[in-house]
């Protein structure tokens, strides 16, 4: 299969199993070339269709139910499922992107697909099927004002990777506190893969500034619309992750105190 088959398939076949086609179809042709294509939404079966329904995230005291882990999972696997079509998408749209670039967002795709997979079987344990609750597409609304490759970088690497870093490491160690080792382990595979993937961004990006200094601003100007850094962390900051994915002190520093009094309440207000 081409690439541009496979990733028109994980993002406009509808159905799990085409969110989730390997790359081992792929026939790879270094002169393989498209025309850009943009798309309003992805392809998603009745099963796990969007909806505009919203359901809370399980609080801390609510995940010793086996029932609320099963949510905790099931928005878990929501994003995996989101990242794996965004990066199909930025597949599509960036035909210009080196071959190690596409083959770089391949892999990323493959673990992405991995974490989908570990959640998906763990949440079966807790008797809870994908599509059981809403889901949302909150991710995906930011694909509108990606229009190029470092902005897809800076909002999807360095923004939600990044701060996926703060809710892996929390959640991993909640699971743990909790005795639940399957699934900490879990999260602790997706914590590892999201320091790479952390990096991979932050290797982009670096492609298109003079020095390693110039990052931070390099990174806030790719962001687009409504987006700041302050969405690039989230519950509890993890320098040590950040400092694996290999950002500088000035930058982590720069994240670390962008706009402190971040809340729920500013989460609410840029929601769109
Ligand atoms: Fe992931
Ligand atoms: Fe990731």
């Amino acid at each position: 299969m081409k690439l541009y088959d496979y990733a028109y398939k994980i993002l406009m076949g509808g159905n799990l199993d085409d969110k989730l086609l390997s790359s081992t179809t792929i026939n790879w042709d270094i002169n393989e070339n498209w025309e850009s294509a943009r798309y309003q939404s992805p392809a998603r079966s009745a099963q796990i269709a969007f909806s505009e329904d919203q359901i809370k995230f399980p609080s801390k005291g609510a995940l010793k139910s086996d029932k609320e882990k099963g949510k905790a999972l099931h928005f878990f696997a929501n994003h995996e499922l989101l990242a794996i079509e965004m990066m199909a998408q930025a597949l599509l749209l960036f035909p210009e992107l080196s071959l190690s670039q596409k083959k770089l967002l391949v892999s990323t795709i493959d673990e992405e697909q991995k974490h989908l997979t570990l959640y998906l079987e763990r949440m079966k344990d807790f008797h809870t099927t994908f599509g059981d609750y809403p889901l949302n597409s909150f991710f995906w609304s930011f694909m509108d004002e990606i229009h190029s490759s470092d902005q897809f970088y800076a909002v999807i690497s360095l923004t939600f990777e990044q701060a996926n870093l703060d809710f892996a490491q929390y959640y991993k160690e909640l699971f743990k506190d909790l005795g639940d080792i399957k699934t900490y382990e879990i999260l602790e595979e997706v914590y590892q893969d999201e320091i790479k993937h952390v990096a991979r961004g932050r290797i982009e990006l670096l492609k298109s500034t003079n020095s390693p200094d110039d990052l931070w601003n390099h990174y806030c100007e790719s962001l687009p619309g409504k987006l700041t850094p302050a969405r690039a962390k989230g519950i509890r900051f993890d320098d040590i992750g950040r400092e694996k994915a290999g950002l500088g002190r000035d930058f982590i520093e720069s994240v670390k105190n962008y706009q402190n009094s971040f809340s729920i309440t500013n989460r609410k207000q840029w929601k769109k």
